[in-house]
């Protein structure tokens, strides 16, 4: 069962009904607790001030890497004006008519394209959200068909914006290596060619947002997930913290960046993959913008020697990075990553 209803249509259709499949019930998967929540400033890490070495900064990283997992960058030195050709290309996109729109579509065995959240079983909730998926780099791997060239400059404004992402990407890389003890340039060298995708996600409104959610509870598998979004004052990112849901206020210019599994693991645990999701709402749609970072496939993940010599245990298993990904592409939503690879 692959639906290729675009959720955007089903808003557009009919603006107040929202299709069984769509629901989420107290006593399912994912549907409780999708009631208000918390809202908390997560920690805000000044890129200019990490990347000159300052040891406060760093810090603020290694405590927003134990205890959120999430934090907002500011200083990151990316020009407006390709943080507003990346949004607004965006934008652009998903204003197209279904049926441009229906040349990017997703082929049933890519991960790449244009569709709905992909799903792996058959009574699985759909996510309330449309979706582009993009190989960025390393620029062999991009599958050219999918990437939206009916819109002139696009292709021009995503390269901006992965240059300036992969860019951020680095100075983090270098903190998280002085954390890790390792040189500055280790982590970097690990991933050996940096695999960069991006994700653009477009959640309609909903005459419901208290039933449904945008994207299911996940963590993310690669190394670091940095996230745009294109209007500041819609909120719809939660993160899992303390055992609630909190949500995420965006600081206008900022990015969100998330740890994924890779660095969780190669901190054998020390620094958190967390669970986050995004949740909808009635008044404004809301586009956002996720660049994933993540080690070649053939590179083997395990937790840092080092590391594992102070914690006497070795918490996580050694892994392929790409047998990982063929896995979380075909896991069951409820089985937690990356848990299962623990000793
Ligand atoms: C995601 O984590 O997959 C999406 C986050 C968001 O849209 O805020
Ligand atoms: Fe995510």
């Amino acid at each position: 069962f692959i639906p290729t209803e675009s959720v955007q249509e089903i808003v557009r259709k009919n603006p107040e009904v929202v299709p069984e499949r769509y629901v989420r019930y107290e006593d399912e998967e994912g549907g409780d607790d999708l009631l208000p929540h918390l809202f908390l400033e997560i920690p805000v890490i000044d890129l200019f001030l990490l990347s000159s070495g300052d040891e406060e900064e760093l810090k603020k990283l290694d405590m927003a890497s134990k205890e959120w997992g999430f934090f907002q960058i500011i200083n990151h030195d990316i020009p407006t004006e390709v943080l507003q050709e990346m949004k607004l290309t965006a934008r652009e996109f998903f204003q197209l008519p279904l049926e441009d729109k229906m040349k990017y579509f997703k082929a049933s065995n890519d991960v790449q394209g244009y569709g709905p959240s992909p799903i792996v079983y058959e009574q699985q909730k759909l996510d309330w959200a449309d979706i582009l998926i993009l190989q960025v780099y390393p620029t062999h791997s991009r599958q050219e068909k999918y990437w939206p060239t009916i819109l002139p400059d696009s292709t021009k404004f995503i390269e901006a914006y992965s240059k300036e992402a992969s860019r951020v990407a680095e100075k983090l890389l270098a903190g998280f290596s002085q954390l890790l003890g390792m040189q500055i340039e280790e982590l970097l060298k690990m991933h050996c060619e940096v695999l960069q995708a991006m994700r653009m996600n477009y959640y309609p409104t909903c005459p419901t947002p208290e039933k449904v959610i945008g994207v299911s509870p996940h963590a993310d598998t690669g190394t670091l997930t940095l996230l745009l979004q294109e209007d500041d004052t819609i909120d719809g990112l939660q993160v899992h913290h303390l055992g609630e849901w909190v949500s995420i206020k965006p600081l206008p210019n900022a990015l969100i960046i998330n740890i994924g599994d890779v660095i969780e693991v190669l901190s054998n645990g020390r620094y958190k993959s967390v669970e986050h999701r995004a949740m909808t709402n009635e008044r404004k749609e809301r586009i956002s913008i996720a660049t994933f970072i993540c080690p070649s496939e053939h590179v083997e993940i395990e937790p840092l020697a080092s590391i594992v010599y102070e914690d006497l245990k070795q918490k996580y298993k050694k892994f392929r990075y790409g047998d990982y990904l063929n896995y979380y592409w075909t896991r069951r939503l409820d089985e937690k990553t990356p848990t299962n690879l623990g000793l």
